[in-house]
């Protein structure tokens, strides 16, 4: 599809992995264990463990129950993955710092020097590609030790373990990387407590989720305030999950919860880029949960606000009080199906025009550059005899958001910073800890068990992609 408007000179194009999705080495060099390295795959309920399980877990050495463990080996195989992402003629990539490679157990002084030159390695090699590198401090995993003898993230310890972390890599990493992001999803502590904020089935009630929030904000904002002083040029962004709402019908209870949804989503926004909570979120915080909030986090979340808004944006959610209605699942939410909507694989609503409803919305909001960090279609691939990928379904899913995301730029005239593609190379889901579930425009030849030969193989996508690139989007 070819289009008239182009996307901005200095756009970034790109694709994103978290650490502990895609390095796997759980156990290597020094790093110790974390949340991510006891999910098993496709694992009932990953959000409901106790400290018992948790244990059992770790003793368990069969790797191929875990495939976090082992992802898709990224550790040993950057240089070549990324020899192979940049023929793609990308010029960004978001990745994760694994905290437990740093700080193995969340509570040394001195990192890890192995770690160290790791991470170097990584972004010098990005860097050497031209390809700028994004940054998240915080993915989806923990030292296991905060959590089981530390109660995860409702702890101020932890706060000030993540704190030395998170100050360490930019002392460390500052000259390579200009663009970080403190927290993945900060608003998802909310909707799975122990992947986000390491807290265990004891441990989950509402006053927690929500302290465990308010000290990952205070966190980011002391992390905010320390990385200008150190990289004035830095820039810091945080990072919601971007969900578009939709009333089911328009009988107002249905658009109440909507409503709800839509606070749900902004409220981040509003503690990390306003610098304060709303007034009604302050009072429930307070009077109702009583939780622990002092002036000086209040302060520092003041201070430290960042200075852009970035999100992952996979589907909307349709929400309403009819219970005939058939649920269908989602990113970590579970909504009403939407007869106007088609499903993935994994039955998440594909919604491109959404995504330009929510570029409105909270352009209108924050008045901050938006930088769409994640987006991408999770499905079963086909590798054909000849080891091609035909993956249309994938090339279809992206073209459509990026034409609402030109619209987005040229006609609503909304500062986009990027687009980066989830999973640009397969990796282990997030959610079932599984390998089946594809994003990539580069297969992956590993199944759920780590079984394969390792090889990676573009898809058809790979080459649609650098066409976009190319083009400067105008190439669709
Ligand atoms: C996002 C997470 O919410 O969704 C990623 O930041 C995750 O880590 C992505 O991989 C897709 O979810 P899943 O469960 O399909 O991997």
């Amino acid at each position: 599809m070819e289009r008239t408007k182009l996307f901005p000179k200095k756009f970034l194009w790109g694709g994103a992995i978290s650490a502990n999705q895609a390095e796997g080495a759980w156990n290597e060099d020094g790093k110790g264990p974390s949340t991510a390295d006891i999910m098993q795959c496709n694992a009932t309920d990953l959000n409901h463990l106790s400290v018992e399980q948790i244990n059992a877990f770790l003793k368990d050495h069969n790797d191929q129950n875990y495939p976090k463990r082992t992802g898709i080996d990224f550790y040993h195989s950057y240089q070549n993955d990324i020899d192979l992402l940049s023929q793609m003629h990308i010029n960004a990539f978001r990745t994760s710092i694994a905290w437990t490679r740093l700080f193995p157990t969340g509570s040394e002084s001195k990192p890890n020097y192995k770690a160290v030159s790791y991470y170097r390695n990584l972004f010098k090699n990005l860097r050497d590609h031209n390809i700028e590198p994004v940054v998240t401090l915080s993915h989806y995993e923990m030292p296991i030790k905060l959590v089981v003898i530390n109660n995860g993230w409702t702890s101020r310890e932890v706060m000030t373990s993540f704190i030395h972390f998170a100050t360490t890599a930019i002392d460390l990493f500052h000259d390579l990387v200009k663009y970080w992001i403190p927290f993945n999803e900060i608003d998802s502590v909310l909707r799975h407590p122990f992947v986000s904020a390491g807290l265990t089935s004891n441990l989950i009630t509402k006053k927690n989720e929500y302290q465990a929030m308010h000290n990952q904000y205070v966190a980011s904002a002391k992390i905010v305030e320390y990385g200008r002083k150190i990289d004035p040029q830095a820039h810091f962004g945080c990072m919601i999950t971007g969900l578009t709402a939709y009333p089911y019908s328009c009988k107002p209870e249905d658009d109440m919860l909507a409503q709800q949804l839509r606070h749900y989503t902004y409220l981040s926004g509003d503690v990390q880029i306003k610098g304060h909570y709303p007034k009604s979120t302050y009072r429930m915080l307070t009077e109702d949960l009583n939780l622990d909030i002092t002036n000086q986090d209040l302060k520092a979340i003041a201070t430290g606000t960042c200075d852009y808004l970035a999100f992952s944006y996979y589907m909307s959610v349709t929400v309403g009080t009819e219970n005939d209605v058939a649920q269908v699942e989602g990113n970590t939410i579970k909504g009403k199906s939407n007869p106007y909507l088609k499903q993935s694989d994994w039955g998440w609503q594909i919604d491109p025009l959404g995504l330009r409803i929510l570029c409105q919305d909270l352009y209108n909001r924050f008045q901050v550059p938006l930088f769409i960090v994640e987006n991408g279609l999770g499905a079963r691939d086909v590798v054909n005899d000849d080891k091609k990928i035909n993956d249309d379904y994938r090339i279809s899913y992206h073209q459509q958001h990026l034409v609402q995301l030109e619209k987005v730029i040229n006609v609503d005239h909304i500062e986009v910073m990027g687009y980066l593609v989830w999973g640009l190379i397969d990796i282990v889901s997030s959610s079932t800890a599984e390998m089946a579930k594809r994003y990539g425009f580069i297969y992956v030849d590993r199944d759920n068990k780590g079984k394969g030969t390792q090889q990676r193989w573009p898809k058809k996508s790979f080459y649609w992609y650098r066409r976009v690139i190319d083009s400067q989007g105008k190439n669709l």
